[in-house]
């Protein structure tokens, strides 16, 4: 047996991606560790999303290629997204690197595996997809409760500050038939929870010809099968919510009140230059709808502060967002430009870092002012959890668990409810989590 280690970076894509990588790598006798310095594949899968996260990339692979002057047996390889970008560039910084495989790539793995136990350095980035069935392969998941499932790869939008279409490609779906296996196999393992990924989930099915393939109607396929699991399904395009996703969130037991919905600017004139086709109105709108559909629903999102040519009061709507749509937590980040898009090349309408980082803050207080707002609407309410792991404090057990509306939240047992549903009543709210008392 050999040891492998898969540092991953990045979204939840990314993280299944690893998940995918180390059960391939199963088959050629590679077992993973958490301790980095005992590996002989170490493999690093790489975001690409903002400068910061490619930086990391480059220091850590400096590492690795430090350890490899001593260690020359040991084999370096690099992934993800910001393999995919940089390609055969990689080799210039980090000469030492033995695999470089893109998004793209993965399941020629086994070749490529080969490949590097002959000592030849392999660069492996096709613009189109290697495709077979990822049920054919082992797939070792981290964790015990959720289980991922990426149903749609690639994006198609090119929103003008963003790398995803050029890192992952254009938008290619999964059959139906092959989700619904996984979806079997991961119930049959005992796991209480699929969220199923796409960069843009709700373009599910358009690239095949059978409009009848929606994520309305995977979600209602997978309400059917038998078993005491949830379902959840990220991330949503605004403008693609259809009506018919709604309600088929709203028949399906299992799936989740939940939606996070990226807004990216409360402000319309920022949208269009970020090339999101929608307005700042159809976006309340689309927010409106679901709350007016569904009693205790959550709705989260993402924003950016200091895109190129942002005005301080363009910015100013996107806080104006968050109150008046009550959003109930966002991810926020500064601008980054990043190489190939539009937005990157707007050098002279950038904000300075400092302006950037000024919004930013201003952004993440309006974030933890509406998160603390939301957090206190279920003070007093009675939530469906499933609980996904424990904590040892003051001698007494606390169960962290997570509620249908994606909501942390924490009480005190002395049983291990690990993996169960349990209905909590809700005694106290913090900035980013519930407190509460188990019923049941
Ligand atoms: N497909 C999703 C987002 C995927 S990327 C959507 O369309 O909403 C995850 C988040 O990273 C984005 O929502 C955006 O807020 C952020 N992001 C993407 N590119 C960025 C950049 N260049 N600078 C800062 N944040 C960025
Ligand atoms: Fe990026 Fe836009 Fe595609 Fe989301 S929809 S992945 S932000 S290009
Ligand atoms: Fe990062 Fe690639 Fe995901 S750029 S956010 S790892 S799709």
């Amino acid at each position: 047996m050999k040891k492998l280690y898969i540092e991953t970076m990045g979204c939840q894509m990314n993280k299944s991606d690893s998940e995918r990588i180390a059960g391939i790598l199963s088959h050629f006798d590679y077992v993973e560790t958490d301790n980095e310095k005992e590996a002989d594949l170490l493999i690093i899968n790489t975001c690409s999303i903002r400068q910061l996260a490619a930086d990391k990339a480059y220091s850590k692979l400096g590492v690795w290629g430090k350890r490899k002057k001593d260690r020359p047996e040991i084999k370096i390889a690099i992934c993800g997204c910001v393999a995919q970008q940089d390609k055969e560039k990689i080799r210039i910084r980090a000469p030492y690197v033995d695999l470089i495989f893109g998004t793209h790539n993965i399941y020629e793995l086994p070749s490529l595996i080969k490949s590097i136990q002959n000592n030849e350095k392999v660069c492996a980035i096709t613009e189109k997809p290697v495709v077979c069935n990822q049920n054919d392969f082992k797939i070792i998941r981290k964790d015990s409760v959720n289980a991922w499932i990426p149903i749609i790869e690639g994006c198609n939008n090119f929103c003008t500050y963003c790398v995803v279409p050029f890192t992952r490609g254009r938008e290619r779906s999964r059959r139906p038939e092959e989700i619904i296996q996984e979806a079997k196999n991961i119930i049959k393992e005992g796991f209480k929870e699929i969220t199923i990924l796409g960069q843009n989930v709700d373009s599910y099915g358009k690239d095949f010809k059978d409009e009848n393939i929606t994520l309305a109607n995977l979600l209602r396929e997978l309400n059917k099968l038998d078993g005491n699991f949830r379902i959840r399904f990220v991330t949503s395009y605004p403008s693609d919510i259809t009506d018919d996703l709604i309600n088929a969130v709203a028949e399906c037991e299992k799936v989740c009140k939940y939606f996070h919905i990226p807004m990216q600017s409360g402000n319309s004139r920022i949208l269009k230059e970020m090339n999101r086709r929608y307005t700042k109105d159809q976006y309340y709108e689309i927010v409106h709808k679901i709350r007016n559909r569904f009693e205790n629903v959550t709705i989260t999102s993402d924003f950016i502060a200091g895109f190129p040519s942002e005005t301080q009061e363009e910015f100013m709507d996107t806080l104006k967002a968050i109150d008046e749509l009550e959003l109930d937590y966002s991810n926020t980040a500064a601008y980054s430009p990043r190489e190939f898009t539009k937005a990157g090349k707007m050098v002279d309408k950038f904000i300075s870092e400092d302006v950037k980082s000024k919004r930013l803050e201003l952004l993440n207080e309006k974030n933890k002012e509406a998160c603390l707002k939301s957090n206190k609407k279920f003070v007093g309410k009675t939530l469906k959890v499933l609980v996904e792991s424990k904590t040892e404090k003051n001698g007494k057990t606390i169960l962290n668990s997570r509620a249908d509306n994606n909501k942390i939240v924490h009480f005190e047992s002395d049983k291990n409810y690990i993996g169960d549903f349990c209905n909590v009543k809700i005694t106290k709210a913090q900035t980013w989590c519930l407190y509460g008392q188990i019923i049941n």
